[in-house]
């Protein structure tokens, strides 16, 4: 749209006119916002931006094959790729809590994103701050205790690390950061996805993180994604996905006594993720998900769907 043509013209001047002649490091997840940012930055500055993935262990099937075509092939960024999932996954050892987990995912991405940005040597820093990170993050009632979560992409930088920040879309609703991606032609595939949280998988796999269920979550999780875009489902859900929960249920399979893990399924509908509605999908589907997860996934033999709103539920179980 024009008023969307309009913030892109006005957001590449901003950027050169804060930037200058300088360099800017950026982490890209794979999610719109960050990569809705780093298309935009690099439309104003080309290679003075250096974008830096770094893989914690706990992204979704594929994800950093996809990251990397998009970005460094497609759009000829520079793009810094680090695997650091033996250190998350070992920081990450027997934490339950889900904020101490979120607090441990934050703490090591800054440690991790910081040790690369310190080889690129950046005076700035772009980030994908979207307008409710900000509003979700204000304490309820003055009370710092009061957040809803902590979203770790908003506040969190050590004090040591002394960078200018570059928000270009922090005013921005996610549909409007949408619009801003397709316009600098991003492919929808990454544009129209679900929303997907910074902690990724680690907040959607109950409780303590192990390698081998961690890997049934990553599995599960991407036969839910394909069975509900092969029924043309993907597009008329907000966010739809998959939980691992840590209880072990009686079962059969391959006509013997099984012993082994559940999996949740989660979609819902939404405008802004401030409330949620559950979606009613398609018995058949659910059921062909079903089938696939107990099937494909060693270790799971039962699964849920969950049906709660938000609220009283939040849309991510942890
Ligand atoms: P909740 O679970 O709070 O989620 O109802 C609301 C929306 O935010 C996403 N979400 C996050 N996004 N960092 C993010 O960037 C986070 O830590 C985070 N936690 C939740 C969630 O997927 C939903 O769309």
């Amino acid at each position: 749209s024009w008023t969307m043509e309009k913030f892109i013209d006005e957001a590449i001047a901003d950027i050169r006119s804060q930037v200058g002649g300088q360099k800017v490091v950026l982490g890209l997840s794979g999610g719109v916002d960050s990569s809705v940012v780093a298309a935009l930055i690099h439309k104003a500055i080309g290679k003075q931006l250096t974008c830096v993935f770094v893989n914690h262990g706990l992204l979704r099937k594929n994800e950093p094959e996809m990251v990397q075509e998009i970005f460094a092939r497609n759009f000829d960024m520079n793009l810094c790729y680090v695997d650091a999932s033996d250190r998350f996954l070992d920081k990450l050892k027997g934490v339950s809590d889900p904020e101490q987990k979120r607090k441990v995912i934050g703490k090591e991405f800054i440690e991790v994103f910081a040790e690369a940005a310190a080889k690129v040597d950046a005076p700035f820093l772009g980030q994908g701050t979207i307008y409710p990170d900000i509003l979700e993050s204000i304490p309820l009632d003055g009370n710092p205790n009061g957040v809803i979560k902590s979203h770790h992409n908003v506040g969190g930088l050590p004090e040591n690390m002394k960078f200018k920040l570059v928000e270009p879309v922090e005013r921005l609703f996610k549909d409007e950061v949408r619009e801003v991606g397709r316009m600098l032609g991003l492919p929808s595939e990454l544009i129209d996805r679900h929303p997907f949280p910074g902690p990724s998988l680690g907040v959607r796999h109950v409780g303590a993180i192990e390698r081998s269920t961690l890997a049934m979550l990553r599995e599960a999780d991407a036969i839910v994604t394909e069975e509900l875009t092969k029924a043309g489902w993907y597009h008329k859900t907000w966010q739809t996905f998959a939980i691992f929960v840590p209880v072990k249920t009686v079962g059969i399979k391959n006509h013997q006594r099984s012993y082994d893990y559940v999996i949740a399924i989660r979609s819902i509908n939404s405008v802004d993720a401030v409330t949620a509605q559950v979606v009613r999908l398609p018995w058949e589907l659910l059921e062909t998900m079903m089938e696939r997860i107990v099937k494909e996934v060693d270790g799971v033999n039962r699964v849920v769907y969950d049906i709660t709103a938000k609220p009283p539920g939040t849309i991510e179980w942890e």
